[in-house]
């Protein structure tokens, strides 16, 4: 049996591109007492994947050139060596960009399905996607059923996740989105107050004309400029859940600053946070979750590629705002 494995062999400084890999077929190694073959099946490409990329350590240690790309992957136990995990376990771990991965059982959990939700929505939606948007809004961001928030990237994965339980949960929700389509989408299928096109109205404006009485909580998952104009405009005790800053990944200097002080004359809480502090209750989040997606009032959007080679692309339609939804490649065929 052959792995086709993608390695990371230099550092990009914008887009990602076919030539910053190394890719190589060797045989798939035999699996030590306590270890299994997974098979991978999806492979998930969120935004963050390019900051791995990266010679600096973020929350992560940076990813090592010459070893295979780091990533987020739902597969199948192929051979086992584990009784906990016996052949034909579906598993999510950190499979890499490779066909097969070989490790510990320790490495892999175990996954139960609903019937009725699609296999990857337990690398997304149930969980690191909606553990990001909801305990980024409920843990970080404290809402009180009344308050305004505004979501930026608020049609992207986490971002419509954010602007949907915020409805919930009784907010007064503004998405800022690129572009009319994916407002429409915000509006019309999320439930949000009112969107904002920030490729093409003028943001300062909007924001004055939906949030008359100002913004109590921020969900930031871009940054530069549009943080300063949102910033600018907070209530005294308001929180900003900083959950990213997209913006700056791909080696764009947007940097936001330049409304700190505004934090300073409103009493403002700034946090960022990061989800892998949520894991030991994603059992909790799933409780609450489920039946949302079961009973239709939780959405969520994913696209597919197939094959490790479309992954480079998929990392950069992230960049320019492409995608509609999460993102996942199909590295080898899916089992019934
Ligand atoms: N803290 C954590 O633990 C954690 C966990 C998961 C994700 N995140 C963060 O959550 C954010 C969203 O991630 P995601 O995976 O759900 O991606 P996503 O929102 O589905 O996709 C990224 C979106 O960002 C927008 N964007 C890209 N470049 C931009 C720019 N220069 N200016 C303004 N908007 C830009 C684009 O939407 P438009 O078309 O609207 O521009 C694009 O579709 C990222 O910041 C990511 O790092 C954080």
């Amino acid at each position: 049996m052959l792995n086709t494995s993608w390695r990371l062999h230099s550092r990009p400084s914008g887009l990602v591109e076919r030539d910053h890999f190394d890719v190589r077929t060797e045989p798939v190694p035999e699996p030590a007492p306590g270890h299994v073959v997974v098979r991978n099946i999806y492979l998930m490409v969120p935004a963050s994947m390019r900051i791995w990329m990266d010679a600096e350590d973020t929350y992560l240690p940076a990813q090592p050139l010459g070893e295979v790309m780091r990533g987020i992957t739902l597969g199948v136990v192929e051979h086992s060596e584990s009784e906990r995990l016996p052949v034909g376990t579906h598993v999510t771990g950190m499979g890499g960009w490779q066909e097969y991965s070989v490790g510990p059982e320790r490495a892999w959990t175990a996954l139960d399905p609903h019937p009725d939700i699609g296999l990857t929505a337990y690398l997304g939606v149930l969980d690191l996607q909606g553990l990001t948007a909801y305990y980024g809004l409920t843990d970080v961001g404290r809402p009180a059923a009344g308050e305004t928030l505004v979501v930026t990237a608020a049609a992207g994965s986490v971002g419509s996740l954010v602007c949907q339980i915020g409805k919930k949960l009784g907010l007064r929700v503004i998405g800022i989105a690129g572009g009319p389509a994916k407002c429409a989408w915000l509006r019309d299928s999320c439930g949000v107050d009112d969107a904002i096109d920030y490729k093409g109205e003028d943001v300062a404006a909007r924001l004055d004309e939906l949030c008359p009485d100002g913004i109590d909580i921020a969900f930031e998952n871009v940054g530069g400029p549009i943080m300063d104009l949102i910033i600018d405009r907070i209530n005294t005790h308001a929180r900003i859940a900083l959950c990213g800053m997209v913006s700056t990944y791909n080696g764009n200097e947007q940097t936001a600053g330049r409304s700190l002080m505004n934090l300073v004359n409103k009493r403002g809480r700034i946090q960022g946070f990061i989800v892998r502090d949520y894991m030991s209750r994603r059992a909790e989040f799933r409780e609450i979750v489920t039946p949302w997606l079961l009973d239709g009032s939780l959405i969520y959007r994913e696209e597919f590629s197939t094959g490790l080679h479309s992954t480079p692309a998929a990392m950069n339609r992230l960049a320019r705002g492409q995608n509609t939804g999460l993102q996942f490649v199909r590295v080898t065929s899916p089992v019934d």
